[in-house]
């Protein structure tokens, strides 16, 4: 690796450092760029800039790679809970069991939320996004929970903010789907586990007793764990730079989930679902689409495909896409939109548009049709995926806390008006 990195501008050279991570990614390190040079960088969409130095998530994109705190995430999708990759992201070890029960055992505590915030669901047009609901009543946290804007808080009491959060988030989210149906809420259950305390408040009716499917369970676990972290992408970001102003916890993951509603990002798992409905209802064709997305004069885009950082495969799309394939079976469906996205796929990735970009199915094409086969409904969607990046925001947030980094405040090149001089309405 190269030791320093030389810039030279207006005939004069200036070394900077280079820096390396534990898995040999190189940067260079331009802190001291503009008071040395007068210049600043330009990228973007941040595609070549590092915005922190992280140690929760590694991915490289070009192997197809992810891991969460060094675990490889095929291990963790088939040997672990959501629960604990959550403990694992958020304090950076696997929990021993005691941890783990105190953890889930704080969580299961915490799963209710005061009467208030369930008086805010009724100032909601009943049609109202889950995700709009979601991100409200998130952030309303921090109106009740006054003392976590604090920026000096302790560690107990971030281990708080942490604990309700994680708690609540699952109610809420079960709550804006009864909302958006008009049914009665569910109260949590203190003696069920995390996933299934969820299916239960989502699909348990005063009238008829829900039966909780250990297949459904351990299918949920799997794709909340794939959803779990992943890097500085733009929710996560979001929260980042929130947190950086000491913003709470609470305020910070509202932005992130947010961020995530963009369909370009965790909204493309909604946008998928209703593509392949699009394309059953126009008969099946799947050539038409795939041949409306290479069309420069048509916005059309594949949803589903495609990935900043991953210009080989998205690791977790293989995982998802065998899930879907054994939730089907075991529950005994035949979804023939499965069978649209299977014709989708292999028509993309034998065409030379798609090979030449590098776009392959990413986490988003598959997931779609196990939530729809495990019941949840197709606009729940996107309010799964925050379900599961909760932790990861979490870690996130708690990283940039705990190593004190300063507030973000990117720079820009200005393209407007040069100084020129107000004048009178009745003269321009
Ligand atoms: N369908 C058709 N063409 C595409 C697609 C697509 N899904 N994605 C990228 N391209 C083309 C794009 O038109 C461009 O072509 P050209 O070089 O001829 O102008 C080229 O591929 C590069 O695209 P880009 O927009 O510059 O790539 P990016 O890295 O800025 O964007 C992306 C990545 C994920 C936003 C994009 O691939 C996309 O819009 N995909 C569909 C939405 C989606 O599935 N998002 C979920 C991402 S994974 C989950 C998550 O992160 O939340």
């Amino acid at each position: 690796m190269a030791e320093s990195a030389e810039i030279i501008l207006d005939g004069k050279s200036y070394p900077f450092p280079v820096i390396e991570g534990t898995e040999h990614e190189k940067a260079i390190d331009i802190a001291k760029l503009r008071d040395l040079t007068g210049y600043v960088t330009l990228d973007s969409g941040y595609k070549n800039t590092g915005a922190t130095k992280s140690a929760i998530t590694f991915l490289d994109g070009e192997e197809g790679i992810l891991r969460y705190r060094g675990y490889p995430i095929e291990q963790l999708a088939e040997q672990s809970s959501f629960i604990e990759v959550a403990y694992l992201l958020i304090y950076g070890k696997l929990p021993t069991q005691a941890e783990l029960d105190d953890f889930s055992h704080q969580i299961t505590k915490h799963t209710l939320v005061h009467e208030d915030v369930r008086k805010i669901f009724d100032g909601f047009p009943s049609a109202a996004h889950p995700m709009a609901i979601l991100s409200s009543l998130i952030c309303s946290l921090t109106a009740f929970y006054p003392e976590s804007v604090a920026p000096d808080l302790s560690k107990e009491e971030i281990d708080l903010n942490v604990i309700r959060l994680m708690a609540k988030i699952s109610t809420i989210a079960a709550w804006t789907y009864k909302n958006n149906m008009g049914h009665p809420l569910n109260y949590p259950r203190n003696d069920l586990d995390y996933c299934s305390n969820f299916l239960y408040m989502m699909f348990s009716f005063p009238t008829e007793k829900y039966e909780i499917d250990p297949r459904i369970v351990s299918a949920l676990n799997k794709l909340l764990i794939l959803h779990a972290d992943h890097e500085q992408n733009c929710s996560t970001s979001t929260v980042r730079l929130v947190g950086s102003a000491n913003a709470s916890l609470y305020g910070s993951v509202s932005a992130g989930i947010n961020a995530l509603w963009g369909p370009l990002h965790g909204g493309a798992n909604q946008e998928v679902l209703e593509m392949l409905q699009a394309i059953q209802k126009d008969g099946g064709d799947t050539s038409k689409f795939i041949a409306k997305a290479k069309d420069k004069n048509d916005s059309f885009r594949l949803m589903g495909f495609g990935h900043r950082v991953y210009k080989n495969f998205d690791p977790r799309a293989k995982i998802i896409k065998k899930a879907a394939d054994e939730v089907l079976a075991a529950l005994g469906i035949d979804d023939p939109l499965l069978k649209i996205a299977q014709e989708l796929e292999q028509a993309a990735l034998t065409d030379e548009y798609f090979i030449e970009r590098k776009l392959y199915p990413n986490v988003d094409f598959y997931s779609g049709i196990i939530y729809r086969a495990i019941g949840i409904p197709t606009e729940m969607f996107t309010v799964m995926f925050a379900l599961g990046r909760l932790p990861g925001w979490i870690a996130q947030w708690k990283e940039m806390r705990e190593n004190k980094e300063p507030i973000g405040r990117p720079r820009q090149i200005y393209t407007g008006e040069t100084e020129r001089n107000y004048v009178g309405i009745d003269q321009r």
